[in-house]
């Protein structure tokens, strides 16, 4: 019997089934061996919420939650936030290795050639009430694109899956942009391609009457946020990205789905879920009360916990580096005080010790994202900004996977036997 292998006894039939086990897994499909009657699918797995099952073989992201070490392309994060620039991070997740500084010049160009958007986009987003969910006009309007690049659909033939990989990048944050302006009423700005990547977003965002002024520290903060949410393997936006992709459909509409899985308040709407939280304790001296109410099940302190680190988080980590810098830059928020107190009671509170929960990457983001001038319903757009290339990497790498097929999980049917309908006017 092989070493990497795996006995199980059926104690329904008493069969015995060896399955390989291969990067420490057994296929799921294996098991469909022990069967009890002829025609019965044999055993099917169940995993609500894939907690214990891996959907796909992956290059790009490695996370040891344990641990806490988060790597893309085998590269960790801590130097990839202090070294690479957002691009350069997107094409080392896109193209599996750092470029040179040929490759990157002409990555950014290529990038910038693309930044402007059809002026029937505006239009488009003109039709959105004055007080829209910026992350709604975002799955929207990145959802619309499919219809203004139907070649889109060409993906069989990777280079055309190339071109629209470099038009999400360049035009989402044009997008992101736009619907910022809207929410404020304010005129569009469009892009500016004398800029870089990360400051023509800003500029798009803040420019008011023709000026911007710049402020690097700001800058270099938002860019590092964005790497650190570049990729993380298969959490549920990218899995929505690879889900919807696995139909092949369009990147644009695949995109539009990992979106609206960000929206969510136990994803990427966490961020914003967290001022909205530190808005409602008020003040430090409701910290203690606030912790209690949550231990008694009275909701979840947002931010913290996560379904892969648990140990920390180690992008939180870095996150919290930045917010001392900008907040050098900006002046202390009263709300951060209240912050760190909630990280202070919790990280010393059995609740929260034993259940392994600590800050994740949204704890501290919202309030560095609320001083740099964003309003707190824009902070998952920024997150979408920042997760892009990762859901396009993703993306391709399924696209490339041929083990891949449509996804279709099976479920277990727990419903009424078969009855008959009744003529409705003899239900009772
Ligand atoms: N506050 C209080 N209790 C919590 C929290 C929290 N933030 N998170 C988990 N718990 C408790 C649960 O009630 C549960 O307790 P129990 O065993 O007594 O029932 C236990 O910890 C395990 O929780 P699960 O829900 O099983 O953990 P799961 O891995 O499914 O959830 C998640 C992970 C969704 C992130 C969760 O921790 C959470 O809701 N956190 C708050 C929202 C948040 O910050 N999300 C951002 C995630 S990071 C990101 O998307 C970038």
């Amino acid at each position: 019997m092989p070493d990497n292998s795996l006995t199980i006894v059926d104690n329904r039939t008493g069969r015995e089934v060896t399955v390989p086990i291969v990067d420490g897994t057994i296929r799921a499909t294996d098991l469909r061996e022990l069967s009890v009657t002829d025609g019965d699918g044999g055993l099917l797995s169940y995993d609500p919420a894939f907690l214990n099952t891996a959907n796909c073989r992956s290059a790009i992201t490695y996370i040891d939650g344990d641990a806490g070490i988060l790597r893309y392309r085998g590269y960790p994060i801590e130097q990839l936030a202090e070294q690479a620039t957002f691009l350069e991070t997107a094409y080392l997740l896109l193209e599996g290795e750092l470029p040179t500084a040929a490759q990157l010049r002409a990555w950014e160009d290529e990038v910038r050639l693309h930044t402007y958007v059809h002026t029937n986009v505006t239009k488009f987003l003109e039709g959105f009430r004055y007080d829209a969910h910026p992350m709604g006009m975002l799955l929207g309007a990145v959802g619309a694109l499919s219809t203004f690049y139907p070649d889109a659909k060409n993906i069989a033939d990777p280079g055309n899956r190339r071109l629209q990989r470099v038009r999400l990048l360049a035009k989402v944050p044009t997008i992101a942009a736009l619907a910022f302006r809207h929410s404020r009423g304010l005129p569009y700005v469009y892009p500016r391609n004398d800029l870089d990547y990360i400051g023509n977003f800003v500029n798009m965002t803040f420019e008011i009457g023709g000026r911007h002024e710049p402020n690097p520290v700001l800058q270099r903060a938002l860019e590092i946020l964005l790497i650190l949410h570049a990729d993380h393997e298969q959490n549920c936006s990218t899995s929505a990205v690879r889900g919807v992709g696995s139909s092949h459909v369009d990147p644009f509409s695949a995109v539009s789905a990992g979106i609206a899985a960000l929206y969510g308040p136990l994803h990427g709407g966490a961020n914003e879920a967290v001022l909205r939280m530190l808005d409602e304790i008020g003040e430090t001296g409701n910290v203690p009360a606030f912790i209690e109410e949550v231990k008694g099940g009275g909701g979840r302190l947002m931010g913290f916990g996560h379904r892969v680190y648990k140990s920390y988080d180690p992008r939180a980590t870095l996150v919290k580096r930045i917010a001392d810098e900008v907040f050098e830059q900006t002046g202390l928020n009263p709300k951060l005080e209240i912050a760190l107190e909630l990280e202070r009671i919790a990280l010393e509170d059995e609740y929260f010790v034993s259940r392994k929960l600590y800050p994740n990457v949204d704890f501290y983001s919202g309030l560095i994202y609320q001083a740099m001038g964003y309003p707190t319903d824009y902070f998952t757009v920024l997150f979408a900004l920042g997760r892009l290339p990762g859901w396009i990497a993703q993306w391709d790498e399924m696209l490339n996977d041929a083990e891949q097929k449509i996804a279709r999980p099976r479920q277990v049917y727990v419903g009424a036997a078969e009855r008959d309908v009744v003529p409705i006017a003899d239900r009772g």
